[in-house]
């Protein structure tokens, strides 16, 4: 078999960091802080793999439905995430772009975003995709919006419109097709995550909660993965002789 075994681009939806705060005792957030260490380690996982792109999900669009005081401490810990940590990703050489609609987000960690964007642009060993106020449906609507007012502007005719050219408007065009998407914290659901890119995504569960996802962890989803077949449609012997 032909088949590439190593994951070009993995998500993950990073679950279960209240209920592992929960389980020692906790207050919720305390996992939430946990967790970025989880981050960490996902990041360079990737890194050592060659990975090509790792998408995280950090913030769903339906989160601005919990306890403000909880939506309170997950901004400031994005922005103290982006402070302590946008110099050491430009050093390893990872490219950072959010993705999601930050309008939603004060101008401060607006800036703190683009500045981080910017200074990473040029780096190429790992794109690092956070998703923030980011919701599937959102970027099926907002690719949708763009193409709209590049019909009526004249710009784009509609029999141009095609998956190929659909998926240039989406928040991860460019980026290699989703492999593999992992959620943590045993729930089997895909929360307004990756709709479009999940496609052809190879789906993994596991029950580990977000913190205690170390690299150990990915490697067992890694292998998951080189275990399966892939056959996009066609029959097992088909992608065997191929
Ligand atoms: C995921 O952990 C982090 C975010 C959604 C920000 P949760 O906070 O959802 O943890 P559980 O699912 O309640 O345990
Ligand atoms: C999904 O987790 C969002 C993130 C991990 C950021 P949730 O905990 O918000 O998902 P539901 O509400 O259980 O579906
Ligand atoms: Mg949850």
């Amino acid at each position: 078999m032909t088949q590439n075994k190593m994951p070009k681009h993995v998500a993950i939806i990073m679950d279960g960091n209240g209920r592992w705060a929960k389980k020692k005792g906790k207050i919720r957030t305390f996992g939430h802080k946990a967790g970025v260490e989880s981050v960490r380690a996902a990041v360079r996982f990737a890194r050592q793999n060659n990975i090509e792109s790792l998408t995280l999900f950090a913030f769903s669009s339906e989160n601005w439905n919990r306890p403000a005081e909880e939506v309170g401490v997950l901004m400031d810990l994005f922005n103290l995430v982006l402070n302590s940590e946008a110099k050491k990703l430009n050093k390893n050489d990872v490219r950072l772009k959010v993705i999601g609609d930050t309008s939603r987000f004060d101008q401060k960690l607006v800036d703190k975003i683009n500045k981080a964007e910017e200074m990473t642009q040029h780096n190429s060993s790992l794109i690092l995709n956070i998703a923030a106020n980011y919701g599937g449906r959102w970027d099926i609507v907002n690719a949708a919006k763009q193409i709209s007012e590049k019909v009526a502007s004249g710009e784009l005719d509609s029999a141009q419109i095609d998956e190929h050219k659909f998926n240039q408007f989406t928040s991860l065009a460019d980026q290699p097709e989703l492999d593999l998407l992992i959620r943590t914290g045993g729930e089997h659901r895909i929360s307004n995550f990756l709709m479009w890119q999940c496609a052809y995504a190879e789906l993994y569960f596991t029950d580990t909660l977000w913190p205690d996802f170390d690299e150990q962890a990915f490697q067992l989803a890694v292998n998951d993965f080189a275990d399966r077949q892939r056959r996009f449609g066609m029959t097992g012997e088909q992608v065997e002789t191929k």
